[in-house]
């Protein structure tokens, strides 16, 4: 069983920016994705957000409510500190996004090589359970893993390699696939490593509701 709270504590102690694989100065296809989603998401949460920009991005764009969820407490400070006065603005939160915490509906849910790291079943159906509670009725997920040839590992870790097909399935039926994308990432040392990016689309009405030809009675 890997304590995961130990192993994230001890990636960003002990790294530079430079030695970590997933590091991008800038989240461009993250935000690409974002500019096409309808409605334009007013809250966010980047899921295992790490010391990635995006968070600093989103609020630049006018999101109204950016939260960040990491398990490591030590990722959470150097994003503030990266961010300066703008960390203000964000709500952090260290939990594992896996121990169910109590989250603040948003209508866009963001996780760039978070996700990959569940590689049993039971992980994802509580994942996917969170996040069908926490985003919206016609909000999104936008979901980057590796994809199926990309690494094996990362951080040391295991990962759950996806194609769009999986991501599809894994979130399916309380999300349906709008779109989807891949990215050739280069590690800060110069290795190619494939992404697959799938956004998500939750179903319009909440769970409970009547179908559209109920609603006629
Ligand atoms: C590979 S890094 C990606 C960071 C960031 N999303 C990016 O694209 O730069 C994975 C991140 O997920 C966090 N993480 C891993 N497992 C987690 C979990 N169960 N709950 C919350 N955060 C987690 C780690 O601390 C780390 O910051």
């Amino acid at each position: 069983m890997i304590d995961r709270q130990s192993h994230w504590q001890n990636v960003y102690a002990t790294k530079s920016d430079a030695e970590l694989s997933w590091f991008q100065p800038a989240p461009a296809l993250s935000l690409s994705l974002f500019r096409q989603l309808d409605p334009r998401p007013r809250s966010a949460l980047d899921v295992g957000g790490g010391q990635s920009p995006l968070a600093g991005e989103l609020l630049a764009l006018g999101v109204q409510s950016v939260t960040v969820l990491d398990v490591s407490q030590s990722a959470i400070e150097r994003s503030k500190q990266r961010l300066g006065e703008l960390a203000r603005r964000v709500h952090w939160l260290e939990s594992n996004v896996l121990a169910s915490p109590s989250l603040d509906k948003v209508d866009l849910w963001h996780d760039r090589a978070c996700f990959h790291f569940l590689t049993d079943g039971a992980q994802v159906r509580s994942y996917v359970q969170l996040a069908s509670r926490t985003v919206t009725p016609g909000g999104h997920l936008i979901i980057a893993t590796f994809g199926p040839q990309g690494p094996e590992r990362c951080s040391g870790l295991p990962v759950q390699r996806h194609d769009t097909a999986s991501l599809a399935l894994s979130f399916a039926p309380a999300f349906e696939l709008v779109r989807s994308a891949h990215e050739t990432h280069q590690t800060p040392w110069g290795k190619p490593q494939e992404f697959v990016y799938a956004v998500l689309r939750r179903e319009q009405r909440s769970q409970g509701s009547r179908g559209p030809s109920d609603s006629q009675a």
